[in-house]
């Protein structure tokens, strides 16, 4: 009885606690919730009426900087799938950012000058290559005279037919090299316990040959490209961590093993006197010394390079193989369509017959139709790139219903290529498929497609960017994947070994890169590779 009371007094006590407890954390709920909103309400931007509308975060002031930096690149998706709007202005603590969701208002923010990449490549400069502040602060003060806009000037100028065209052929002359090396027969052939990586590495020397002529520090030392690919894997970590020497080792000591490679190279001075360097390294160079930098510091900058012209074409490489050799009746198309363009020569010479199969790279570009669907399919799925610029000044632009909207001065806009990859209004239900046909250009035949769609997916394909930042590589990088991918269709069988070619999951997007790589680097998806039958001789060469 006694116990039954003491129990019933200690349960009474207990569920007041609790009462007072939680009436207690809810008056200070109620009271933290009162005043965040408050504060909320307080803080929130003062828009202009003419601005695009305010989409604001679920957790109040912080909700989509948290999102930003949770899904990173994926943020907008889930963003823009809430609030389908043409373009619309996230609150970020009590600032804003716009972001643009309707494809022709992307393009005409991306060909206007007035948003600019230009204000956070210095951030980018600190974050990315640890630069020493006197640098920057030379980049600083550099910049008051225009040495960002030149060195962009630069980077577009340079690249030519003429100098493009060279670095085709240096390029295509070490891919050869590398099938070339393949022995036939049944002990012959290659195996790769990793695809992803096999790929990152027969680009790398092809690459860096192309953009640093023939005294790159990546042929002299080869150990430097498995370096090239510790840093790039990790920058994210360089650039997010704190403290990075100790959280982020491993890519730290990468870059300065990189950056020491390259400041000899430019201490060497190949980029004035090597004509065998790219004009797009030369160029960049010469407006780097124009404006007093040392050849130490340049090294230390544009050891990026070898990086730039090799991380997004790597990936992009893997999914199109991927895409590619697990649909076995569009490699037989492909294979059929191929092979128009590539001739076959015997020679004999002292050590006998030599069998030679010549591929024309420029002519299977312009006119394989199925083999560019299948690359610019790639780059839509894979490309989750989203273009930040800063307005420079104030400007209005208009949606394609004629809605027009003021984009105020200093306010930071971004363009997500890959909602717009994904748009279901654009692409149809399809959206999220690899379908091969997607690029060709048959839309009379194509279910009533109009001209309206088809313009619509011209907008709405960013792979490269767009405007005066457009992708200047985008043509060599075509050129080097084209080659690769028609070479092992050509001339090769190439077998996954382990996982299949449709089991690799894409990793999480990335802020430094576009192209989505495979998750985990497809551990576990080899690859084995053999001369095919009737191509078991053939020496590779390239015409482009
Ligand atoms: C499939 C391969 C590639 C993809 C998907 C790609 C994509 C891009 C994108 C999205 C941008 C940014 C544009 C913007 O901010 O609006 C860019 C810029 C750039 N890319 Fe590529 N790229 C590729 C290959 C290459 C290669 C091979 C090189 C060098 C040989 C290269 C050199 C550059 C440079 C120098 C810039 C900076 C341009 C500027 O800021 O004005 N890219 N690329
Ligand atoms: C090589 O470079 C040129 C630039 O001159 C480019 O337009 C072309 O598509 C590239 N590829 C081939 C195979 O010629
Ligand atoms: C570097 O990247 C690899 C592969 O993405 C990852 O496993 C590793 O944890 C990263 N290391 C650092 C220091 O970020
Ligand atoms: C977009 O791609 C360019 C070139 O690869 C890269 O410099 C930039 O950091 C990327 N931006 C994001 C947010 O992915
Ligand atoms: C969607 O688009 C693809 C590629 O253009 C096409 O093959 C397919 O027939 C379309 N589907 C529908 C339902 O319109």
């Amino acid at each position: 009885m006694v116990d039954h009371i003491s129990t019933t007094a200690f349960r009474t006590a207990d569920s007041i606690i609790s009462i007072l407890i939680s009436r207690n954390a809810f008056i200070l709920g109620g009271i933290l919730a009162v005043s965040i909103y408050l504060l909320d309400f307080i803080l929130s931007p003062r828009l202009d009426p003419k601005e695009p509308p305010l989409v604001k975060p679920s957790v109040p002031l912080i909700g989509h900087i948290i999102g930003v930096l949770w899904y990173q690149n994926d943020y907008h998706r889930i963003v823009q799938q809430k609030h389908p709007l043409p373009i619309a202005s996230l609150q970020m603590l009590w600032g804003r950012m716009y972001t643009v969701w309707e494809p022709s208002l992307a393009q005409t923010v991306l060909r206007s000058r007035v948003p600019s990449p230009e204000p956070f490549f210095i951030d980018f400069a600190s974050a990315v290559f640890g630069t020493a502040k006197e640098t920057i602060q030379k980049i600083k003060d550099g910049n008051e005279h225009g040495l960002i806009p030149d060195f962009v000037d630069a980077i577009h100028g340079s690249m030519n037919t003429a100098s493009v065209h060279r670095m085709n052929v240096t390029a295509l002359n070490f891919v050869a090299e590398t099938f070339n090396a393949v022995a036939e027969g049944p002990s012959g052939g290659l195996q790769h316990p990793n695809m992803y990586r096999w790929f990152r590495d027969i680009i790398t020397i092809p690459t860096s040959r192309a953009l640093l002529g023939k005294e790159n520090p990546f042929d002299k030392d080869r150990s430097l490209c498995q370096t090239a690919w510790d840093w790039e894997e990790n920058m994210s970590a360089l650039i997010l961590r704190p403290f990075p020497s100790v959280m982020a080792r491993k890519p730290y000591q990468a870059r300065a093993k990189i950056q020491a490679a390259m400041v000899d190279w430019y201490t060497a001075e190949h980029d004035i006197n090597d004509p065998t360097v790219a004009q797009l390294v030369r160029d960049r160079a010469r407006v780097l010394r124009s404006y007093g930098f040392t050849s130490a510091e340049i090294g230390e900058i544009e050891s990026i390079l070898p990086i730039i012209g090799v991380t997004n074409s790597a990936p992009t490489m893997f999914w199109m193989v991927c895409n590619i050799f697990s649909r076995p009746q569009l490699v037989d198309r492909l294979r059929d369509q191929i092979y128009a363009f590539i001739r076959r020569e015997g020679s004999s010479g002292l050590e006998g017959s030599q069998d030679i199969a010549i591929m024309d790279v420029t002519a299977l570009e312009a006119q394989c139709p199925l083999l560019a669907s299948c690359f610019r399919e790639t780059l839509r799925l894979g490309n989750f790139n989203v273009s930040t610029r800063r307005l420079m000044s104030d400007i209005t632009v208009t949606d394609g219903t004629g809605n027009s909207y003021l984009l105020k001065k200093g306010v930071d806009i971004q363009i997500p290529a890959g909602i717009m990859h994904r748009m279901e209004d654009v692409w149809n239900n399809t959206a999220s498929e690899f379908d091969p046909e997607r690029f060709l250009e048959k839309s009379a035949q194509r279910g009533g497609q109009t001209v309206a769609s088809e313009k619509a997916k011209r907008n709405a394909f960013i792979p490269f960017g767009g405007g005066r930042h457009l992708c200047p590589g985008r043509s060599f990088a075509s050129t080097e994947i084209s080659a690769i991918i028609c070479t092992l269709l050509a001339g090769f069988e190439i077998e996954p070994v382990g996982l299949g070619f449709g089991d690799a999951k894409p990793g999480p997007p990335q802020l430094v890169t576009s192209l989505v790589k495979p998750l985990d680097d497809a551990q576990g998806l080899g690859i084995r590779l053999s001369r095919r039958k009737g191509w078991e001789k053939v020496q590779w060469r390239y015409e482009c």
